[in-house]
């Protein structure tokens, strides 16, 4: 098949492309700067490349219309920075880029379309571990992770509505892996690796981690799946901060974290890193692994600190 990948530059859409030409299809990587060196048709690389910022429709419609996809895969995020600014344009990314995409996919013949997502955008309410149909957090009261979570629903609203266009959403967990922020060089990895992030002294949220290799393994299976609808896409192993996190401290060789009394912790830690740590729910997988054949291959327990 004719596959396009949107965001072939990224860490799971670059661990993505030589997945699917092993697989025999025609990968045509969709990329915003075509000055930056990608060599087609090496093992590694894509069979061609179009240029598109996914943010500009008449880009995307032309960039499409050359590439004639059977199936289109959507990697796109800015989260390499994880500030306020990257999370509104990931936000973008997700609804205009989205819709960008859709258009063009359906005009340009496409068949299905293979989309990036999160599983830990649901309300933290019930199990500690949920599956698919668990409510999403609309409403969580700090506004950047109301808009990421909005946003996250709009696009799986937009992917699954598509007539003539079989939609799957893939939500991802927490990745971790090489340039991550897990990565013991990332910004997270040195923060915790410098005993500098602190625990609540109650960390009962669950965390599901999922290595990149492992997300681009789940999109390839997408690929070549019949099956549609929204996945989780974790490791076997969600984990309570209380257990995650001195852990990852210890792999990394550096001291405990300190632990914060509860009146203090959000303030210290920032909203989005307290829910995570207090509130969070993980994700089941059973969905994927029934029906769309995948497994993850690594745990956090073993790849949290190596990079
Ligand atoms: N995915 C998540 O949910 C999530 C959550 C938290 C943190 N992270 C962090 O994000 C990083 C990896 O995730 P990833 O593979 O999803 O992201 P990534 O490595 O940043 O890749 C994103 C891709 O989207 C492309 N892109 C961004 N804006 C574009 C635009 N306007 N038009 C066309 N292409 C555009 C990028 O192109 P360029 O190469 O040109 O930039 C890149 O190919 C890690 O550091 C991870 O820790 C991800």
């Amino acid at each position: 098949m004719r596959v396009v990948v949107a965001g072939a530059t990224g860490l799971i859409g670059s661990a993505l492309v030589p997945l699917l030409r092993g697989r025999g299809h025609h990968v045509v990587a969709l990329v915003r700067d075509g000055s930056r060196p990608v060599t087609t048709g090496q093992a590694d690389t894509a069979d061609e490349v179009v240029v598109a910022d996914a943010l500009d429709p008449v880009a995307v419609r032309a960039a499409l219309r050359t590439a004639r996809p059977d199936v289109v895969v959507h990697q796109l995020t800015a989260l390499r920075r994880m500030n306020a600014d990257a999370m509104e344009t990931t936000a973008r990314l997700r609804t205009e880029g989205t819709a960008n995409l859709i258009m063009s996919a359906r005009e340009a013949g496409a068949a299905k379309l293979v989309v990036q997502g999160i599983s830990f955008a649901t309300a933290p309410l019930g199990d500690p571990v949920l599956d698919e149909d668990a409510p999403l957090y609309l409403d969580a009261p700090d506004p950047t992770w109301a808009r990421t979570v909005q946003a996250v629903a709009e696009m799986e609203r937009l992917v699954l509505g598509t007539p003539d266009v079989a939609g799957t959403i893939l939500r991802y967990g927490t990745l971790f892996g090489a340039q991550t922020q897990y990565d013991p060089e990332g910004p997270f990895g040195a923060k915790v690796g410098r005993g500098k992030l602190p625990i609540p002294d109650v960390a009962t949220g669950v965390t599901s981690f999922l290595h990149v290799q492992d997300a681009a393994l789940a999109a390839l299976s997408a690929v070549d799946s019949e099956a549609t609808g929204v996945f989780n896409i974790a490791d076997d192993d969600p984990a309570e901060g209380s257990t995650w996190l001195p852990e990852y401290a210890r792999m990394l060789g550096a001291p405990p974290p300190r632990v914060l009394p509860s009146d203090i912790a959000e303030r210290v830690l920032g909203w989005v890193a307290h829910h995570q740590l207090t509130a969070m729910r993980g994700a089941r997988t059973d969905r994927a692994r029934t029906e769309l054949g995948w497994k993850p291959t690594v745990s956090w327990r073993r790849g949290l600190a190596s990079g």
